[in-house]
């Protein structure tokens, strides 16, 4: 594969929230799951369970669970102030209901020696609590599920499926475990609706002088 193959696939990843209302094959998504557990993952310990998801009755109770959260969170008082962004979340929360596929990504904990011993040092001396706190920004095991993630919405675009990362779900994470059956030790991070697209969203990127810097 050339750079330029590369980035063509990069670049015609967007997300995708239309399906066609048209199956998509298990084997499909079986190898897209394959592929992406080649991913970069926090101390090589695989420790993460993927959710091919085929039963439109299981997509249909996650979009229940996840609006039903949605419309609780928008019915507060204090959602007043936020008026049209917290009406939009609200509206686009379980965009997926008719999705004819949905992967989702659980990981288990993450924790080292070193967090063993910030933990316990943390209690008494405050450096030890920053560096646990800087350590805790780049929660390994959220950045393992996100590298899978990301890996596999390459490999679907691949496959000339449409997909979307979503962690928005999340905020109904105990009723989606819980539909799953996901182990109690794992937690589900990730979840991406996947199916043919039904539309081609064009999106653009900052400029790289916006967002990267070269330190010589
Ligand atoms: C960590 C993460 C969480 C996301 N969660 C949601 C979500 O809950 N709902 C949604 O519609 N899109 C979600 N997205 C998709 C982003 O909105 C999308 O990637 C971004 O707007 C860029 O568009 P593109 O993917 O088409 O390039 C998420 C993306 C990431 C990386």
């Amino acid at each position: 594969m050339t750079l330029e193959e590369l980035g063509n696939l990069i670049k015609a990843r967007r997300s995708v929230r239309k399906f066609e209302d048209k199956p998509v094959p298990e084997d499909l998504l079986m190898k897209a799951v394959e592929l992406a557990t080649w991913a970069p993952n926090s101390g090589g310990q695989q420790n993460w369970r993927f959710y091919i998801i085929l039963n439109k009755d299981t997509i249909k109770a996650i979009a229940d669970a996840v609006q039903a959260t949605a419309d609780k969170v928008a019915a507060y008082p204090e959602a007043e102030r936020y008026g049209e962004e917290a009406a939009r979340f609200r509206r686009s929360a379980s965009f997926f209901r008719s999705a004819p596929a949905a992967i989702a990504v659980a990981v288990g904990q993450y924790r080292i020696a070193t967090d063993h011993i910030l933990e316990a040092r943390a209690k008494i001396d405050p450096e030890a609590a920053k560096i646990r706190d800087w350590r805790a920004t780049s929660a390994s095991r959220i950045q393992t599920a996100g590298a899978a993630t990301a890996t596999l919405l390459l490999v679907l675009q691949q496959m000339g499926l449409g997909a979307t990362y979503m962690s928005g779900p999340m905020q109904a994470k105990g009723h989606i475990e819980k539909i799953l059956k996901v182990p109690p030790e794992m937690d589900l991070v990730t979840f991406v609706p996947v199916g043919y697209p039904a539309e081609a969203p064009v999106k653009t990127r900052k400029p790289l002088s916006e967002v990267c810097e070269v330190i010589r």
